[in-house]
C-alpha cells in the first residue's frame, strides 16, 4: 500500500461521559469546540467531518453532521455519518484516517456522539440489541449482558477461571477512571463489591458490565505538512486495521476469541511496523470485564488463556508491564456508544502529548486503541507514535 500523506492527531476534546442534560446537538458541538481549540486552528481549516452516532433517532437528530457544521460556522463543508455499533467511533476515525492518508483532505474533524440514557434501561437494552444479529440474538432475548455472558461461561469452562478473576478486570479499571475527570463512574471498588452487586447476566454481575452513557468525543486528523505549520502538539498514526467477525456468536468457531480483533491488529502491527511487546499502553474495548481479557490475548499482549493471569499479577495495571485502559475504559470511563471509539484516541493524544494528569503512563512512546461493535461483529485497531 502506498499511502501519500503520513497522517497525524492535532487536538483533541471530550464532554465528561455520563448522564448529560444537554441534547446530542449541543454536546456534539461541546466536544468539537474543544477539540478545535485544542488543535490551535479555526473551524474554517476543517476541509470535511466524519460523525459517528448510532442512535440520535433516540434524541430526535439523526444527520447531525450538517447541523454540527452550521454550527461551528462552516455550512458549506461536507460531513458523513457513520454507524458500526459500539464500534462506529473507531469506524469513524479509519475513514477519516484514508481520507488524509489518500490526500483528499488536508484537515478533517471526527466527532463522536451518543445521547441515550434519557430513554431508560428498557428502551436503551432494545435499542442496543438492534446491533445484534437481532433474527438470531436480539429478538430471541440475548442482549448484549446475555451474549458476553455466554462468552465468560465458556471462558471460565475452558481456562479454569473465576468470577473473582473478572471482578480483578473492573477493580483495576475503576481505580484507573477516578483519576480521569471525564469519567462516568469515578468510583474506587473492591473484589467484594463486585462479587455483591446484582447478577445481570450469570455470570456477570452489575459491576461487571459497562453503564449506558451519553457523552461526545472529538479530534481533529491532519497531513503531517498540516501539523506542523499550525504548530500545536500532535502525535502520529502509525497503524490502521480492521476486521470482521459473522455478526452472530453461533457463528463462531470459539466462543474465547474475537476473529475481528486479531485480523484488525495484525492489519496495524503490520503497518506500524512493530509487534505487540512494543505497546505501551492500550485502550481496549472492555464493555464487560471478559471482553477486557479476551481482547489483550487477542491482540496479542498475552497467550490464549494468560489473560487472567496477568491480570491476577497486576501486569494490566497502570504502570505495569501494558497499562490496559488508563482512562478507566467502557467500564469506569462509560460507554457513549458512538463516541467511544474516538474517546480512546482523545486519551491516547492527552497520553502522548502529557496531558493525562494523575493517570499518565510513564515514558509511553506507543499507544493503541481497539473498538468493536455488538460481540466483535467489527472491529478497528489503530497504532499510535509520539512525536
Ligand atoms: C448493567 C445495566 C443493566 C444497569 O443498568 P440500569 O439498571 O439502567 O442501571 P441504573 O441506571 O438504574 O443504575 C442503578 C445504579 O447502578 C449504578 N450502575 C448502573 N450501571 C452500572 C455499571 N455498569 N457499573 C457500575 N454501576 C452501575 C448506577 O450508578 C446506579 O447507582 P445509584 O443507585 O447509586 O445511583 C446496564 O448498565 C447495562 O446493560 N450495561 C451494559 C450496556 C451494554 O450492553 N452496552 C453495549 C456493550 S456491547
Amino acid at each position: 500500500m502506498t499511502f501519500v500523506e503520513k497522517v497525524c492527531v492535532l487536538g483533541a476534546g471530550s464532554t465528561k461521559y455520563g448522564k448529560l442534560a444537554d441534547s446530542i446537538a449541543d454536546i456534539t458541538t461541546q466536544a468539537s469546540v474543544s477539540a478545535i481549540e485544542s488543535a490551535g486552528i479555526s473551524p474554517k481549516d476543517i476541509k470535511a467531518s466524519y460523525i459517528s452516532n448510532v442512535f440520535g433517532v433516540a434524541d430526535k437528530q439523526v444527520h447531525i453532521g450538517p447541523v454540527l457544521m452550521s454550527r461551528l460556522g462552516i455550512p458549506d463543508k461536507p460531513s458523513l455519518t457513520i454507524e458500526s455499533a459500539c464500534g462506529s467511533g473507531s469506524v469513524s476515525f479509519r475513514e477519516a484516517y484514508a481520507n488524509v492518508a489518500a490526500g483528499f483532505y488536508d484537515c478533517l474533524l471526527v466527532t463522536g456522539v451518543e445521547k441515550v440514557t434519557h430513554t431508560g434501561t428498557e428502551w436503551t437494552t432494545t435499542y442496543f440489541a438492534y446491533c445484534s444479529d437481532f433474527f438470531y440474538e436480539g429478538q430471541a432475548g440475548a442482549s448484549f449482558p446475555g451474549l458476553f455472558a455466554s462468552m465468560a461461561r465458556a471462558y471460565m469452562t475452558e481456562f479454569n477461571t473465576t468470577e473473582e478473576d473478572f471482578a480483578r478486570v473492573a477493580v483495576k479499571n475503576h481505580d484507573n477512571g477516578v483519576l480521569n475527570p471525564k469519567a462516568h463512574m469515578q468510583k474506587k471498588i473492591t473484589i467484594e463489591d463486585v462479587m455483591n452487586s446484582a447478577v445481570v447476566a450469570s455470570p456477570l454481575k452489575l459491576y461487571d458490565c459497562c453503564p449506558f452513557s451519553d457523552g461526545a468525543s472529538s479530534v481533529i486528523l491532519c497531513s503531517e505538512k498540516f501539523a506542523k505549520e499550525h504548530g500545536g502538539d500532535y502525535i502520529e498514526v502509525i497503524g490502521s486495521g480492521r476486521g470482521g467477525s459473522p455478526a452472530a456468536l453461533q457463528g463462531r468457531e470459539h466462543m474465547t476469541t474475537i476473529p475481528s480483533t486479531k485480523l484488525a491488529a495484525a492489519d496495524a502491527y503490520k503497518m506500524a511496523g512493530i509487534t505487540a511487546k512494543d505497546v505501551d499502553f492500550a485502550e481496549v474495548h472492555d464493555c464487560f470485564t471478559i471482553a477486557e481479557v479476551v481482547d489483550t490475548e487477542d491482540l496479542g499482549f498475552f497467550e490464549k488463556g494468560q489473560g487472567v493471569q496477568a491480570v491476577r499479577e497486576g501486569r494490566t495495571s497502570l504502570n505495569s508491564d501494558i497499562s490496559i485502559n488508563p482512562s478507566g475504559g467502557l467500564k469506569s470511563k462509560g460507554h457513549p456508544i458512538g463516541a467511544t471509539g474516538v474517546g480512546q484516541v482523545v486519551e491516547v493524544y492527552d497520553q502522548l502529548t502529557g496531558r493525562a494528569g494523575a493517570r499518565t503512563v510513564k515514558d509511553a512512546k506507543i499507544g493503541l486503541t481497539h473498538n468493536f461493535g455488538a460481540t466483535g461483529a467489527s472491529c478497528a485497531v489503530h497504532v499510535f507514535q509520539s512525536v
